[in-house]
């Protein structure tokens, strides 16, 4: 079968379970060949061998049950770096860049030139892109990562391997394992993506494939934004800056949250490049 030939004949059955048939194919193609787009109209019509044949059919079958092309591929790109993927790690997405940018920003206004490197701790670290793409874009600034997960945590060390930077990943419960590592505990920049889907949006079948423990914030969606603050309450921590990942309508439940615990703290919400609530920033 041709290259051609393939697009022809996988095309409509994809057609109605993928929103992105045609580039599907195109990057499962791709894989399999182990070449460039371009190389694919370039030689239409160059026949696949019997292995690759075999390869392609694995790799469709999978995308026809649903499951997301970068677990597929093994690797997705975030901020312009490229991230080793399993099914342990929650897949970067798109808005997630709009909350590195705004840290980044802060940092590059805030944060003086001097010899002292202010701790930056990423929470719930996932395959570690938040904290890889800060640690590639801050200079002056030491990087910490907490997760619960052992598996996400391997994923992660594994990226910030992948792309060169030093990252102290710590196992644990939000806050808790930082508060073991004798930190200063007033100057931080804390910076989450935490689970904040509620458990009934969870169950949306587009999402089957990506870890529960990634996504489910429990009936509300808010329950590891309470946590949170109440380590942060119970420990006595005055970070610099918190900068949170929200869901679209969850600005003012969360605002509410923190008041209680830092009261004199200033909010931002900033959008997302659809125009939804995505980031809250908190400063003092
Ligand atoms: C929404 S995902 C974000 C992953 C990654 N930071 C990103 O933005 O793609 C939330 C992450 O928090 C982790 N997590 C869940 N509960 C946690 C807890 N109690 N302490 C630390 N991490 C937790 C999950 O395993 C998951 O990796």
């Amino acid at each position: 079968m041709t290259i051609k030939q393939i697009f022809s004949e996988y095309f409509p059955k994809l057609k109605h379970k993928s929103l992105s048939p045609f580039l599907d194919i195109e990057i499962i193609l791709s894989k399999t060949l182990n070449k460039p787009k371009e190389y694919l109209y370039e030689y239409s019509e160059k026949k696949l061998l019997t292995k690759q044949l075999t390869f392609f059919k694995k790799l469709f079958s999978r995308r026809l049950k649903g499951e997301p092309i970068a677990y597929i591929l093994g690797y997705k790109e975030f901020y312009n770096l490229n991230f080793k993927v399993n099914k342990n790690v929650l897949i970067p997405r798109p808005e997630t860049e709009v909350l590195v940018d705004k840290v980044i920003k802060y940092c590059q206004e805030k944060i003086p030139n001097s010899q002292f490197q202010i701790p930056i701790i990423d929470i719930g670290t996932g395959s570690g892109c938040i904290i890889i793409s800060l640690a590639k874009n801050i200079k002056n600034a030491k990087f910490f990562a907490t997760e619960i997960s052992v598996n996400a945590l391997k994923v992660a060390k594994q990226n910030a391997k992948l792309n060169n930077v030093k990252i102290n990943f710590l196992k644990g419960n939000l806050l808790e394992p930082i508060t073991n590592y004798k930190l200063l505990i007033t100057n931080y920049i804390i910076v989450a993506n935490l689970p904040y889907l509620t458990t009934k949006e969870v169950n949306n079948p587009i999402l089957k494939y990506e870890p529960k423990v990634a996504l489910d914030g429990g009936q509300g969606g808010l329950k590891y934004f309470y946590e949170l603050f109440d380590q942060i309450e119970k420990f006595a921590i005055e970070p610099k800056a918190i900068f949170l990942e929200i869901g679209y309508n969850q600005a003012a439940r969360i605002k509410k949250i923190v008041k209680k615990v830092l009261p004199e703290y200033k909010f931002e919400v900033k959008k997302d490049l659809s125009g939804f609530d995505r980031v809250l920033k908190i400063t003092k």
